[in-house]
């Protein structure tokens, strides 16, 4: 390989590494405005595995309980075969402010939750992934209303687009009926 060959692959290793660091959460990003219901108005995943489940998936409901040190539960409905079901979750908070860790024991993995855009009152767009597999790459709309501005749905979907993911996999998911029984 001559000189210019070894310069490109080296720019492009660089460039690789720098679209891995490019998510930075919220500025100033502030738990305790995140707490509270949200409604997962938007997914987009592109898992092949996926791929059949997309037409079942709806708006569910979210609930974001702020710990003492700076850690998240979070209580998603969702809308499965067997009704509406109750799943718990808990977020670590790391050392960045809008991002956390979760280890799901199931899958023996730890995903990276960042909490890309929110202005608390309307929006948020949360990125999952692992870290150095980009196979595993969610991109969620958040809102605190089922009743969303198209420019929100615009912002949800630029990103999702530039995290590369397809088109077809971006969902904009229809309400939940009745789930949980409350919620509407
Ligand atoms: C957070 O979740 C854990 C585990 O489910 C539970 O034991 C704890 O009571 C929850 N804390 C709050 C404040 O909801
Ligand atoms: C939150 O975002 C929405 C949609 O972009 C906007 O209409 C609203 O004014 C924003 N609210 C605040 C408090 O910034």
């Amino acid at each position: 390989m001559g000189s210019t060959g070894l310069a490109v692959v080296m720019v492009m290793m660089v460039m690789v590494a720098v679209a891995q660091a490019d998510v930075k959460p919220q500025k100033d990003f502030n738990l305790q405005r995140f707490a509270g219901r949200w409604y997962r108005v938007g997914l987009a995943y592109d898992s092949p595995g996926f791929v059949p489940f997309r037409s079942l998936v709806t708006a569910s409901m979210g609930m974001v309980v702020p710990l003492p040190n700076g850690n998240v539960n979070l209580t998603m409905w969702d809308q499965t075969p067997y009704g509406c079901v109750a799943k718990a979750y808990h977020y670590e908070a790391t050392s960045v402010p809008g991002q956390f860790t979760y280890h799901s024991a199931r899958h023996s993995t730890v995903k990276d939750i960042t909490v890309v855009d929110t202005n608390y009152t309307e929006y948020a767009i949360v990125l999952k992934y692992k870290v150095f597999n980009r196979e595993y790459t969610q991109v969620a709309l958040y809102a605190r209303s089922l009743k969303v501005k198209n420019e929100v749905y615009q912002k949800y979907k630029a990103f999702a687009l530039s995290r590369h993911l397809p088109r077809d996999s971006i969902l904009t998911p229809p309400p939940a009926e009745n789930c949980p029984a409350t919620a509407n």
